[in-house]
């Protein structure tokens, strides 16, 4: 939410400056497309200069074009996302203070703007927007006038702050230099030869240097072309940690599709893939020597709560059927936001799970930290680097996903199975639950994923032609059951966030209780079939619940298993996935609707990877 990104370079003025912070926030905008704005210190040319434009970047690199900026030293870059003030030119970021000398950007909230707003109005000072940012830079400018030193003024304004915030900003008087703080929210360094950077995440830098410091929280940053120092908000020194970012460059580029979002959903084979590999010993045992946390904690473990927001929390809830199967333990899912404010029942014996694409989502930071007040310990499932969820848990599970840009998930859905799928196996071999040969099947299972992935994958274009001949639809309804059931919430999700179209998941068992009143002719219903081959019969129930919603009308787009006959007679459209153990099917039940939905929303001529008022990393609650 908000991207952010700051450069230092050599002292000789150059276009590097702009290229770097525009580069940036190509790759940050995912973060926020309301508006987006770059300054530069400009040496010799009156100070520091500044561009901001509402709306996506293509404004501001228009607007740049129609009147170019000066070449610079340093320079700080904002894409946002709106919380205080609305998408205009005057709210957008930068802020200026000190006569224009000084330029602030911000991502999160600062709760008590309103009285240092009306503080700095009785010293005289003067405000051109709405936003809190603005009330942060003309409080900087006070402190700077005081301190004389930008790296004690940004501390002095962080001490003021209530809220969430990181803070960038330049000053005329210090040309090669850029100084950051952070409170809840993310900052990341990168480290270059002969320049530096500062980024929400590591993609605004990874193009330039895969060297990177991460940033504990209340702490304040200034680089230069050739000095990263960091320090407390009480000035005291302190150090960052260093990490070398995997992901290559081109990992966060289309990659000749025409959308990200696009080349994710084919990028998905391999995030299976990469999230099982070195992740076993050469006899072929599950090893996850990330798990950090004793093993008589694990094994005396009474509960696991899943906390999750939006696609993570579909992957939690796929996780939780097979965890409870495999290690006889029960596994709550909870979403993350209500999770802390419900005085949840939490003690030592309580393992809290937290999985989160970017590890930044407030809600979930928040949730772990509650969970840890309470003595329970954290495993994350983190797919980002360097950011705040893993930094605060007891051990963390990096899924190896690589950058995920469109803002709605994919990818990171099926690396988190795994990854989830990994911890129960993990679990279920420590407790005693499964045998090493029975865990060693399991995961020969998983590791047969990724090309089964890829035949769903293959088969796409049946489904885009389907999507594309329903862009008129104005309602659509998913149903599945077991673990079919989160998969049929996420199809709702996936066509919500990118269509725009009202579309609820339900439990296929459920149907008969309520939702089927909304059933009526022609009413396109998603069904996730179960596998013939499963237990329990899940597969004839819900062949029953689909024959029961045609007989009122229903069109019934239907997910189903190679080779499921049964089916074909009550589907008026029928979706194949290849045949795998029921536990595995979310993996590929999932990706013809992700499929569906982001054709329908390209036939509808809508921005799959930035669909309207979304942000990808949501750093306020
Ligand atoms: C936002 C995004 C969703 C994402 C959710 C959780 O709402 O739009 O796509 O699933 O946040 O994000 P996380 O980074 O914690 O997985």
């Amino acid at each position: 939410m908000c991207g952010i990104v700051g450069y230092a370079g050599p002292s000789e003025a150059s276009g590097r400056p702009l290229d770097v912070a525009l580069d940036g926030l190509r790759r940050l905008e995912y973060r926020g497309y309301d508006s987006a704005g770059v300054a530069l210190v400009t040496p010799g040319q009156g100070g520091v200069a500044s561009a901001k434009k509402s709306g996506k970047l293509a404004n501001l690199v228009e607007e740049i074009a129609a009147h170019p900026l000066p070449d610079a030293t340093a320079s700080i870059g904002h894409t946002r996302w709106a919380t205080h003030g609305g998408p205009s030119d005057a709210n957008a970021h930068p802020h200026l203070a000190d006569d224009g000398r000084l330029a602030v950007i911000h991502n999160g909230i600062v709760e008590n703007f309103a009285t240092l707003r009306a503080e700095l109005a009785a010293d005289g000072a003067t405000f051109l927007s709405e936003t809190d940012t603005e009330v942060t830079a003309q409080l900087l400018a006070r402190e700077y006038r005081a301190a004389g030193d930008l790296t004690a003024a940004m501390a002095a304004t962080a001490r003021r702050l209530t809220g969430t915030f990181t803070l960038l900003a330049v000053h005329a008087d210090a040309p090669g230099t850029v100084v950051g703080a952070r409170h809840d929210s993310p900052l990341v360094v990168g480290i270059g030869e002969g320049e530096n950077f500062l980024g929400s995440d590591v993609a605004a830098f990874v193009a330039h240097t895969s060297e990177a410091l991460e940033l504990a929280q209340d702490q304040v940053v200034t680089i230069t072309a050739t000095s990263v120092d960091v320090t407390d908000f009480d000035g005291t020194p302190a150090e960052g940690k260093r990490f070398t970012v995997t992901w290559d460059a081109a990992a966060a580029e289309k990659g000749g599709f025409g959308s990200f979002m696009d080349k994710e959903i084919h990028d998905q084979p391999q995030a299976v893939a990469d999230t099982l590999l070195g992740r076993s010993d050469a006899q072929g045992r599950l090893v996850l020597d990330e798990v950090r946390i004793e093993e008589s904690v694990l094994r005396a473990v009474d509960k696991i709560i899943v906390v999750a927001c939006g696609t993570a929390a579909y992957a939690g809830h796929v996780a939780k059927y097979a965890i409870e199967h495999w290690c006889r333990v029960p596994v709550e899912v909870e979403l993350a936001h209500e999770f802390r404010y419900r005085d949840p029942i939490v003690d030592e014996r309580t393992l809290v799970v937290a999985i989160s694409q970017s590890g930044e989502t407030m809600d979930t930071l928040m949730a772990v930290r509650h969970a840890r007040e309470q003595g329970a310990k954290v495993l994350s499932i983190v797919n980002t680097h360097g950011s705040s969820i893993p930094r605060e848990s007891d051990a963390v599970l990096y899924t190896h996903a690589g950058p995920e840009i469109a803002v709605a998930s994919t990818k990171a859905f099926l690396s988190q199975i795994t990854a989830a799928y990994l911890l129960g196996l993990y679990l279920a071999q420590l407790r005693g639950n499964k045998f090493p040969d029975e865990v060693g099947v399991l995961l020969d299972e998983l590791r047969d994923m990724p090309r089964k992935v890829r035949t769903v994958i293959e088969r796409g274009e049946y489904v885009r032609a389907t999507a594309r001949s329903m862009a008129e639809s104005d309602k659509v309804l998913f149903l599945g059951r077991h673990v079919g059931y989160p998969v049929a919430m996420e199809g709702a999700l996936k066509l919500k966030e990118l269509a725009y179209i009202h579309a609820e998941g339900f439990a296929a068992g459920e149907l008969k209780h309520g939702p089927i009143a909304l059933i009526d002719s022609g009413q396109p219903v998603f069904v996730v079939v179960p596998s013939p081959h499963g237990r329990d019969q899940l597969h004839s129930k819900v062949v029953s619940n689909i024959q029961e919603i045609r007989a009122r009308g229903a069109r019934t787009l239907v997910i189903a298993e190679d080779g499921d006959d049964e089916v074909r007679a009550y589907a008026d459209e029928i979706f194949w996935v290849p045949r795998a153990p029921s536990l595995m099917q979310p993996l590929l039940a999932v990706v013809p609707l992700q499929i569906f939905a982001m054709a329908l929303a390209g036939a509808k001529g809508l921005d799959v990877d930035q669909p309207r008022n979304l942000a990808k990393s949501v750093t306020v609650e």
